[in-house]
């Protein structure tokens, strides 16, 4: 069976992959190319966590992404790319072509002295030559770092430094919009504290003056000249690690979280086929950025997996106008259409008058990723945008998971405005309470656990396994915890209702509270800082900053925008603070801890519901914030 196509067929396929899990996978697995078969399906316990797919099998996932389909779609397109400007030319690439360069660049990395297991950062923006270098790493069996190309130099730092990446592949800088991001001078400041970096591997984009570092820099298309297009795939472990990818978290530095190869394989191309209901010579698009998970899993790995077409955009909604993501659709007749709430409503706003002169008709489904999508939103999206004719998957997954856990598979699952809906097949969602019980029957709230692996599961956060085991697998024992809270109703439907934890979803960007508390402290005139989400109409939730000034500080008119800058700087312009309120104290326990819950009351301006404040070292301040000013 290609994919599921009925309800009947899902109701059948979740029923196995619950009572017999390992040969439900297996069977999905046999659809590869391995170079040896695997022995054990799967090996695992929560408590250490120690999870095994696939073990002893011996494959490279490049030669399932390209080579395999090399007979019979290598001229079929593989790549669809559209600029950020519209003048330029978008470009076509077959999946010989694709293939061609992988190996091309894959050899130009073995000639810079990458290795099987170097960890290597890449930096880019959202052209061809992005896609190329993620799968040349791949291909040798490198571990790629993808980091996003809006994060700042210290960001970028931070994470080149926890994973000791040997070469970092960028660009001169890269297109967004009217404006230009200066990748590369990014990565000097950045490398000024990294040691690890011998090779800087720049692809020349914006044609912008860059510095290059003599034996350290090299050019891109210079070094592509020097090697041939010939890279056989390295054997690599069905566990070996394919890449790492930083995710933010309550506390401290964002963590590494670790994906291996052969399981991270066979989830993308899993729910990949099945939730969009993918049909050979389809156009397919997500508008995420390579640099988060549904980059990695939807626009390169899942869809290359299956011989799709997949489209990368270079650009950004707005530019140069708010109708360029239905001008796109109709240029290059996109089938499956992938984006995030925020996109849709911040295009909303904007009225109609942009969606009206595009056609549309190309569309068959619809998919929404990275935060809930509520209701408003969700109905613009099936009126205008799917003209009531096209399945809405709003697919619920983390970073964490690989791929999606739960979500409608279009057309096929009954869909609910707001729901993600049911689990996918070989996912079995528990809701616990906080004591870590099971809820269960339905029309049930709680915390949203996994109570078995997938094979898209987070194996390890790179360079300290117990940050795994504390943060995932030792809230609720025998579970893995995914921070986020949910309700199942009476259908049993699940509805994702947010974090629970000291992360925000800005945008849909996963932002962690500390990380942007010290981001703001980097600020000379700053004592101490308090973040908390606030509900914000477009963003989903915007960034609420209760800051202590130092006594020297006189005047604070310029305060918001020196904040603001340093946050650009130290972290990124996606963790700029919307509201800034300048406090005496804050709310802490006797213990030191800041009461958030009383933050986010004030933040959210429900004063009413502030509740009891008697724990706090201090009750006063409350009072004091209150009724403050915010900048
Ligand atoms: C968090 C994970 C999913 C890949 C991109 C984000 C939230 C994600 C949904 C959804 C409600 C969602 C959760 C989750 N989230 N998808 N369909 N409905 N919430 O990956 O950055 O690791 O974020 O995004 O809070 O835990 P991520």
């Amino acid at each position: 069976m290609e994919r599921i196509t009925t309800f009947e067929q899902y109701q059948q396929a979740y029923k196995n992959s619950v009572e017999n899990p390992e040969a439900f996978w297996a069977e999905q697995a046999e659809l590869f190319t391995w170079r040896r078969k695997w022995d054990k399906t799967l090996e695992w316990n929560f408590n250490e966590p120690d999870v095994k797919w696939f073990s002893g099998g011996k494959l490279n996932i490049t030669e399932n992404c390209l080579d395999r389909h090399l007979e019979k779609r290598g001229d079929q397109t593989a790549l669809i790319w559209e600029p950020n400007n519209p003048d330029e030319a978008a470009k076509k690439i077959s999946y010989k072509e694709l293939h061609s360069e992988v190996c091309r660049f894959a050899n130009v990395l073995k000639h810079n002295g990458a290795k099987k297991g170097d960890r290597i950062c890449i930096y880019m923006p959202m052209v061809p030559e992005l896609t190329i270098a993620v799968l040349a790493c791949a291909r040798i069996g490198a571990i790629h770092s993808v980091v996003f190309g809006g994060f700042s130099f210290k960001s970028l730092s931070d994470r080149i430094q926890d994973a000791d990446c040997n070469i970092v592949i960028t660009a001169d800088g890269g297109f967004r919009g009217a404006k230009d991001i200066p990748l590369k001078s990014v990565v000097d400041e950045a490398l000024e504290i990294c040691a690890s970096v011998k090779k800087v591997i720049v692809l020349k984009r914006t044609h912008t003056n860059v510095i290059m570092k003599k034996d350290r820099d090299i050019w891109w298309q210079e070094e592509m000249e020097k090697v041939s297009d010939v890279c056989p795939a390295e054997t690599m472990d069905s566990e070996d690690t394919l890449f790492i990818l930083y995710t933010s978290g309550s506390t401290g530095k964002p963590k590494g979280v670790v994906h291996t190869t052969a399981g991270y394989m066979v989830y993308t191309d899993y729910t990949f086929r099945n939730v969009f209901q993918y049909n050979s010579g389809d156009v397919f698009w997500c508008t995420a950025d390579v640099g988060w998970i549904t980059g990695h899993s939807y626009l390169i790995y899942g869809p290359l997996l299956a011989g799709a077409a997949t489209l990368m955009f270079e650009g950004i909604p707005t530019f140069p106008d708010a109708g360029r993501f239905w001008n796109v659709i109709d240029k290059h007749k996109v089938n499956i259409f992938y984006t995030a709430p925020t996109a849709i409503r911040s295009l909303q706003a904007m009225g109609l008058d942009f969606v009206k002169p595009y056609k549309l008709d190309s569309l068959r489904v619809l998919g929404s990723v990275g935060e809930p999508i509520n209701e408003e939103a969700w109905n613009w999206y099936n009126e205008n945008i799917g003209k009531k004719n096209c399945p809405i998957v709003d697919t619920y997954w983390q970073t964490e998971t690989g791929g999606m856990m739960i979500s409608a598979m279009a057309g096929i699952t009954k869909t609910k405005p707001g729901f993600a809906t049911l689990p996918l097949p070989g996912i079995q969602p528990a809701l616990v309470d906080e004591k870590g019980n099971e809820l269960h029957g339905n029309n049930i709230e709680g915390r949203l656990c996994f109570k078995f692996p997938w094979p898209g599961i987070i194996r390890t956060t790179y360079g300290s396994h117990e940050r795994c085991r504390e943060t995932y697998f030792n809230i609720y024992k025998g579970y893995y915890f995914t921070g986020d809270g949910c309700r199942r109703d009476e259908d049993g439907y699940y509805r994702i209702t947010g974090r629970v934890d000291d992360v925000i979803k800005v945008s849909g960007h996963l932002l962690g509270t500390a990380e942007i508390e010290n981001a703001i402290n980097e600020h000379p005139d700053i004592v101490e800082s308090a973040v908390v989400g606030f509900p914000h109409d477009i963003k989903g939730w915007g960034i609420y900053a209760f800051v202590i000034c130092d006594n020297e500080r006189k005047d604070v008119d310029n305060l918001k925008s020196e904040i603001i800058q340093t946050v650009t700087k130290y972290m990124g312009p996606i963790a700029k603070p919307d509201k800034i309120q300048i406090v005496k104290g804050l709310p802490k326990t006797r213990s030191g801890k800041i009461m958030r819950r009383i933050l986010r009351k004030i933040a959210e301006n429900d004063l009413a519901n502030i509740g009891d404040t008697s724990t706090l070292l201090d009750p006063s301040v409350v009072e004091e914030i209150k009724i403050g000013a915010v900048l």
